[in-house]
Formats: C-alpha cells, structure tokens, sequence
C-alpha cells in the first residue's frame, strides 16, 4: 500500500462514542477503524494522547462573496486552505444570486469561481433574491444530482439586494417543500432595519454603533419567529443561519416545542465574541465587527448560544466567513450603512467551539464533533460519507490535541483578510494534523494543499434526517372543504341576510390550511 495513512494510538471520536482505535485509510476512504492495525509501507501519524475526528464541515461560508460593492478577499483558495489549517475539511458556500441574475447563471459562476481554487470538498446551498415562476422551475433544476442543491437561502435583510418579502418567502418554502430542499433563512426585519438606519443617520449617529442600533436583537428574535410560523404554514423544514441572540435561540426553542422541524446555527463570531466591540474608539476596531445580525450587546449571549449548542436546542457551528479588508470596510467611514458586512471564522471555528464549549466543561467531545461536522452532515444529507470515522467514510481526518494552546492572531492565520476578529485570544484544542481526501495537508504547522485538488459533493433532495415528518404530515393534514348544498337550493328557501348571521361550523384551526401545534 503506497498511498496509505495509518493512524496508530489515538481515541477515536464520533458523535456517539469515544472508543481507542488507529484509523487506516487509503484511496481517500478510511479501510479499517480498530485496534493494533497494521500496514505495510503506510505513512505513520502518531495520534497517541490526541483525538482522531471527523474533519470540520462549515455548514456557511461566503467565499469571494461580490456584497456591498466590494469583493470578499478570502476566496476559494485562501479560504479553504485556511479552512484546512484549522480543521475544517469541508465547507458549505452561498450562490447568491444577484437580483438581475438567475439561480442557474449563478450556480455556473460560483462552479467556476470554486472547481479550480478549492483545496478540501465544498458544496453549495442557493440564495433565492427574486421571486417569479422562472425561478421557481430553476429550483426544482437545481436539485437534480448534476447540480447537487438541496437547500435554498432566503434573506428577510437586506432591502432592495437580496431581501425577499413574506409572500415571495412563502411562496418559496412551498416550493423548498415541493422538491425536497431544506429552506434556510437569514432572519432579521429588512424593511424596519431601513427605517431606523435612516432615523440614526438623521441624528448623527455614522460610525459602526449606528449598525448595531439599528438592528435591535428583538427584531432579530421577531423575524426569526415569523420564519417558524411561516415555515410551518408551507410544511417546509427551516434552518436558521447565523443566530446571534438569545431571543432568535429562544424562538426556535419555542417551535421546536410545537412540533416545528427547525434547526439553528450559531456562528464561531457570535460564540467566541460579541458586540462591545461596536462601542469602541477606533472606528475601523469597531467596523472589523460588523456583520449582520450584529454581535450581541449583551455579554453572556455567546455562553448561553454554547450552552444552547451542547443541549441540543441550536445544531450545528457555521462561520458566515466573509471577509472584508481594513480598506474595503473604510467605505463605510461617513456612513454605517456602507461598511461591508461580514467577518471571518473558517480557520478559527474548530478552536473557538473547543475553548469555549468543551475546555469550559460546557460540551463533552462528542458533542464538538457533533455541532463542527455530524449534525451537519445530516442536516445536508452526506451523512456518514462525512462527519464520521468509519470504515467506508471519506478520509477527512484531523488528529485534534486538546491540551495544546494557541494564540489567535491575524500575524499567523492563514486567511487572506488583515485583521482576526478573535485576535489575541488564546484557545486550547489545536488541529495538529489535517488529512483532505486521504492526504495529509496540514501537518508541523505547514499546509502542502493545491488548487482545485477539492471536489463538489453534490448534496441529494429529501433528506430524510429533515424530511421524514414533514413527508408524513403532508400525507395527514390534508386541506379540507366543506361539503354544502347546492347554492340554488339555498336561494330556494329564501334565507333572509338576518338569518344568515346564525353560527356556521369554524374548521379546528380557524380554517387554516396546515397546523402543526
Ligand atoms: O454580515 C454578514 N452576515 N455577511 C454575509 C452575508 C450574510 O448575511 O450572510
Ligand atoms: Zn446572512
Ligand atoms: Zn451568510
């Protein structure tokens, strides 16, 4: 065996169970998972005193996102290869389509952006910025296996860019439901967002505490409820992106209880920071951390969102890696609105969720496996080809050293942006080696990846892991009408308007169509 990798004496960790075993692996599979194997000839990784994961899956990455005028610096070149030195070997990116463009031109020119800079597998999940019946039928196109897209994006932000309204939202998710793809929602209140950014404008507010002003949490919290009543409402299961209070936890909280099929991703940013920072005297310090939603203001969100995380009421860690440099976030400099959204997470998640959540003693390791790879292969239906260490699962592998430190730092990440959100905070649990497709990548602190040598993984529809009770409620909860005489034979008795008004018989649910609760 030439190309093999054996991996002797480490503790295997799955999101079910921790078990000591070396790991083998070749032709980009792993071959063999269990005790004192053995290999001729296979390149030898010592995993003694080290965990042996499933390779990171960033289920939200905006790679060389064009957003705001600008051009996001991380593309996907540096952006996977960062990826790669922190332990991530999979990344999910965005096709946004913009409002002129179409789903399928669009989906053609993330393919050329992405096919020949990746260095790990990606997918893609598809932004849907317009509403009409052309791109209705490009969605159900989308989903075929050459495509590979089964989950579709609606930002309720953005007004006049990518915002859809409510109608157009809905309209949507029926057809998410229609074709077996996941909706996923980017939940603030647009329009309202608008009122007040002009209302602080007005009054002088310019500098970055005006974005995080004019996006109250509870409007984050309010849209991000309306998306589980809508979602119910078109019987579409919905995964909320980047949730960043605790009032948007909450509302999922609440329809998960009710029935919902929903799932929620906190980001490495809302996790490892928060929103102080707006506040700060130096303006660009302050613009570094703009995104949308903002962080939160209040200091204990990114602990309770972790603790949220480890008890299973939020899923899975993204990052929303979209990365604007000093320069392209001073277009901004008079006005707020302007400053380019975005922050960056790919290289840090891995390191940002295990200091936080299991250094802390907040989530065990199987947990962090959970949230940074398995519940997102679920979610997205490539499970366990990835988010598992077993026998016939892609050979995307880290050798994890949780007793390690390191201290993050834009001097020594590997991302193309020039600052680091987490700059100066010091992490345990560091990704000591990185096996992409069966090769080790990352490994003594130095990358050997090369362009394009990732793939696409095309993502089938109807994931029962998300499907499965939606499928079956649809066969249940039928529309229903009611059957009455004919309307001459009414006429025919001669009710009078007075004796119309007595009680007519109200379908449980006031006469809506679908309900859940
Ligand atoms: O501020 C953000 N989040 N930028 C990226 C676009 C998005 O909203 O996901
Ligand atoms: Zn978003
Ligand atoms: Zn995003």
């Amino acid at each position: 065996m030439t190309d093999a990798i054996l991996i002797k004496g480490g503790t295997v960790v799955n999101d079910d169970e921790m078990v000591k075993a070396d790991v083998l692996v070749q032709d980009g599979k792993i071959v063999a998972v269990g005790p004192d194997l053995h290999c001729e000839g296979a390149t030898l990784v010592d995993a003694a005193g080290r965990l042996v994961i499933p390779g990171g899956i960033d289920p939200h990455t905006h790679m060389q996102l064009p957003f705001m005028g600008e051009i996001a610096v991380d593309d996907f070149y540096s952006g996977t290869r960062a990826a790669l030195a922190g332990g991530t070997t999979m990344i999910i990116d965005f096709v946004i389509p913009a409002k002129d463009s179409t789903p399928l031109k669009a989906y053609k020119q993330w393919r050329d952006w992405a096919d020949p800079k990746v260095c790990c597998d990606y997918a893609l999940s598809m932004a849907i910025t317009t509403w009409n019946d052309s791109v209705s039928k490009e969605m159900a196109e989308v989903t075929k296996p050459e495509y590979g897209i089964n989950s579709f994006k609606f930002f309720l932000a953005y007004k006049g860019v990518f915002m859809v309204h409510d109608d157009e939202f809905y309209q949507g998710m029926l057809q998410c439901a229609k074709i077996g793809g996941m909706a996923r929602v980017h939940a603030e209140n647009g329009p309202v967002i608008a009122e007040k950014a002009k209302e602080l404008l007005s009054l002088g507010v310019t500098g970055p505490e005006g974005h995080t002003q004019s996006r109250p949490e509870e409007l984050e919290a309010e849209a991000t409820n309306r998306a589980c009543v809508l979602a119910s409402q078109a019987n579409c299961p919905l995964y909320v992106v980047h949730v960043m209070s605790k009032g948007a936890a909450r509302a999922i909280a609440h329809h998960r209880q009710r029935g919902a099929v929903v799932f929620g991703e906190p980001i490495a940013a809302g996790l490892g920071t928060d929103g102080s920072h707006y506040y700060s005297d130096d303006w660009l310090h302050a613009a570094r951390h703009v995104m949308s939603p903002p962080l939160s203001r209040d200091p204990s969100t990114p602990e309770a969102l972790m603790r949220l995380l480890a008890c299973g009421e939020l899923h899975l860690v993204g990052t929303d890696n979209c990365t604007f440099n000093c320069q392209q976030k001073l277009a901004g400099k008079d006005d707020f609105t302007k400053i380019p959204n975005g922050v960056n997470g790919v290289e840090d998640r891995m390191a940002i969720v295990w200091e936080r959540g299991v250094h802390r003693g907040i989530m065990d390791p199987m947990r962090f496996v959970a949230v940074t790879s398995s519940q997102c292969a679920k979610i997205f239906n490539m499970y366990p080809r990835k988010g598992r260490i077993a026998v016939g699962s892609d050979a995307d592998i880290v050798i994890w050293n949780p007793d390690a430190t390191k201290v993050i730092s834009k001097d020594t990440h590997h991302q193309a942006v020039d600052y680091n959100i987490f700059e100066g905070q010091t992490v345990h649990g560091v990704a000591e080696v990185t096996i992409s497709r069966g090769k080790i990548v990352w490994q003594d602190q130095r990358l050997s990846v090369e362009a394009g040598a990732g793939k696409f993984v095309s993502l089938p529809p109807y994931c029962p892991y998300v499907f499965a009770a939606c499928q079956q409620r649809e066969k249940v909860i039928q529309p229903r009408s009611v059957k009455r005489e004919p309307i001459a034979e009414i006429e025919s008795l001669k009710i009078t308007d007075k004796q119309q008004t007595t009680k007519s018989k109200v379908p449980p649910g006031g006469g809506s169509q679908i309900s859940f609760a």
